[in-house]
């Protein structure tokens, strides 16, 4: 089969093909085959070698795809059955690979069956953090930071479906793209002055941050009250500033395909949506990660692997 791979640590230009083995699933494991994959900050990390990533790799993150053959009695998947999730750092720009059973599910009526690939690391990271570390619930005000990125995007979504009163960032040019998302105040994170604009609308500061994005770290404790809880699943530049008054939860999102199957309903009647800012085929990785690099998507990037689907939807 073929697949994007990383040999040495570099710029996009080190993604290139190579002819690989078929993958053998394992006892447990279901082979897939690749419609699609998430493209996202984190492939730009591992490609530059950061995080002690074992070289040579493929990268991707998640994926959509179809279960090739009979996965056994252990697993409730069929032989064609379209799914989508993440088997966990990397391994997904390919046309073929293998995931644990417990870290993928079907792909719900209500979610394209190719822009399902954008989902499973951003809508995984934005639920368990609003609901695992944060305990989001009804008539909460949370603040969420890059509101309108790939993880971002997700947290407004999820975070209003749980109840909450969102309070976003972004830049000025993504503002009526949060309010439609479900945000009820937006702030512009291109003003020194933000934190202290959250402030004034929460009458203090917020107790309940969810981060989306490392370069607003610093502005989130200033808009947090003494006491907050802040999520944040990117690490500081350095200690998490205020650490004396403020609880911060570092996490990182975990494959669940529990986790997948709990946002399905959501998905089905409209309540939640992924937005594919742009399609790339896979021939076209490495500008897919210069426009990733760039920092400023709106939702998310995807990577077409499947020839005939590409074709189809003209990228
Ligand atoms: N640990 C985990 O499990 C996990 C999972 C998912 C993501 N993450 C991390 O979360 C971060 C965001 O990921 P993503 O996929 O959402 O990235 P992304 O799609 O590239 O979005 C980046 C966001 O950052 C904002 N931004 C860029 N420069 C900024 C600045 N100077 N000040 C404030 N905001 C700025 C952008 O907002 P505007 O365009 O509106 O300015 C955009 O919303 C990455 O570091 C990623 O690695 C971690």
């Amino acid at each position: 089969m073929q697949a994007i791979m990383v040999s040495e640590p570099g710029g996009p230009e080190v993604l290139h093909f190579e002819t690989t083995e078929m993958p053998e699933p394992r006892p447990g494991e279901v082979l897939v085959r690749v419609i699609s994959a998430g493209v996202g900050p984190w492939d730009t990390y591992l490609r530059r070698g950061s995080f002690g990533v074992q070289m040579p790799f493929t990268p991707g993150g998640d994926f959509a795809g179809t279960v090739v053959g009979d996965t056994g009695a252990e697993s409730a998947f069929e032989d064609g059955e379209p799914v989508y999730g993440t088997p966990g750092l990397s391994g997904c720009y390919a046309q073929y690979l293998t995931c644990p059973a417990e870290q993928l599910a079907p792909i719900p009526a209500g979610l394209d069956g190719t822009d399902a690939a954008a989902v499973p690391i951003d809508g995984l990271t934005a639920l368990q953090g609003l609901t695992d570390v944060l305990g989001i619930g009804a008539g909460d005000d949370v603040l969420i930071t890059a509101g309108a990125g790939g993880l971002g995007h997700f947290a407004v979504q999820i975070a209003r479906l749980l109840g909450a009163n969102v309070i976003a960032t972004a830049s000025p040019r993504n503002h009526d793209f949060l309010h439609e998302l479900g945000a009820a105040e937006v702030v512009d994170h291109t003003r020194d002055d933000w934190p202290d604009q959250v402030r004034a609308l929460t009458g203090g500061g917020v107790d309940r941050v969810q981060i989306c994005a490392v370069p607003t770290v610093s502005g989130a404790a200033r808009a947090a009250r003494d006491g907050a809880l802040i999520a944040t699943p990117v690490p500081a530049d350095g200690d998490y500033p205020d650490a004396e008054r403020l609880t911060w939860r570092h996490y990182f999102g975990q494959p669940s395909g529990s986790n997948l199957i709990r946002m399905a309903p959501w998905f089905d009647d409209g309540s939640l949506a992924v937005h594919v800012a742009r399609r790339f085929f896979w021939t076209d990785a490495a500008a897919a990660h210069r426009e990733v690099e760039k920092g400023h998507t709106r939702g998310k990037l995807l990577l077409i692997v499947d020839e005939d689907v590409a074709a189809s939807s003209g990228v």
